[in-house]
């Protein structure tokens, strides 16, 4: 535990003054897009610059390693995917969100991070979460957001809303509850690890989701409390 603690620590958010990078975590059929979406426009109406990326995938190099592990009809080992998923973050912080993030008034809004390893790699795929955290303790995957949103739905409601969606699913969609169980646990265990990984209550509608982020945001970063909700 004192290891883990100290691992913890390595842990940094970006210091560029005035740009903020936030990440949208949670299990399928949370909400993810919609928020961001949100998130953007209520940015934009402040002048901000504001850049969408998604894990994994986002550069070049990580779109390819992207449809390695999406697209495979073969189980890979856990701890192959846990590093491509860190090879395709650390590429993309190298190549798009640190450079972007040094330009004034960003703001770089991510679908997943290093959140989505532990959850995923660490505790469904049985890697733990240690060992995640132990393959992040270098520059630049030691980077973490100012702020996490965990969009928590329970595993019924993720059913319920990818039955209703009927998108063909990927490596990781087509499994069943028990893995989905254990996702929720992954990410629950951020909560006690990470105190910028937030939790909310995605389970409201879309406003109510919307206005709990918010909320977070203008309770640690004042100089955001303008951040009004906006709809898209
Ligand atoms: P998505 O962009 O459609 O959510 O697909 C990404 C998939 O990859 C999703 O099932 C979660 C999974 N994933 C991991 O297993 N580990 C990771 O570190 C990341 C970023 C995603």
């Amino acid at each position: 535990m004192a290891d883990l603690n100290a691992k913890l620590q390595n842990f940094r958010a970006p210091t560029f003054p005035g740009s903020y990078f936030f990440v949208l975590e949670g299990i399928e059929g949370s909400g993810k897009t919609t928020q961001i979406n949100f998130l953007k426009s209520s940015f934009e109406k402040l002048d901000y610059r504001v850049l969408i990326v998604r894990e994994p995938g986002g550069t070049i190099f990580g779109e390819k390693l992207r449809q390695a592990i999406l697209q495979s009809n073969t189980d890979i080992h856990p701890l192959s995917e846990a590093f491509l998923f860190a090879s395709s973050r650390a590429q993309l912080l190298h190549e798009v969100v640190l450079p972007e993030l040094e330009k004034p008034r960003t703001i770089v809004l991510m679908d997943r991070y290093l959140f989505s390893t532990i959850a995923y790699q660490g505790v469904a795929r049985g890697l733990g979460p240690e060992l995640v955290i132990s393959l992040h303790q270098y520059f630049p995957l030691n980077i973490i957001p100012h702020l996490t949103f965990y969009l928590k739905i329970s595993v019924e409601t993720s059913f319920l809303r990818q039955k209703h969606r009927n998108l063909p699913k990927d490596y990781f969609e087509s499994r069943g509850k028990d893995f989905y169980l254990k996702l929720s646990s992954g990410y629950d265990a951020c909560l006690n690890m990470f105190s910028s990984f937030i939790y909310i209550n995605a389970e409201m509608d879309n406003l109510g989701v919307s206005t709990q982020m918010l909320g977070a945001i203008h309770k640690r970063f004042p100089d955001l409390s303008s951040l009004q909700v906006t709809q898209v």
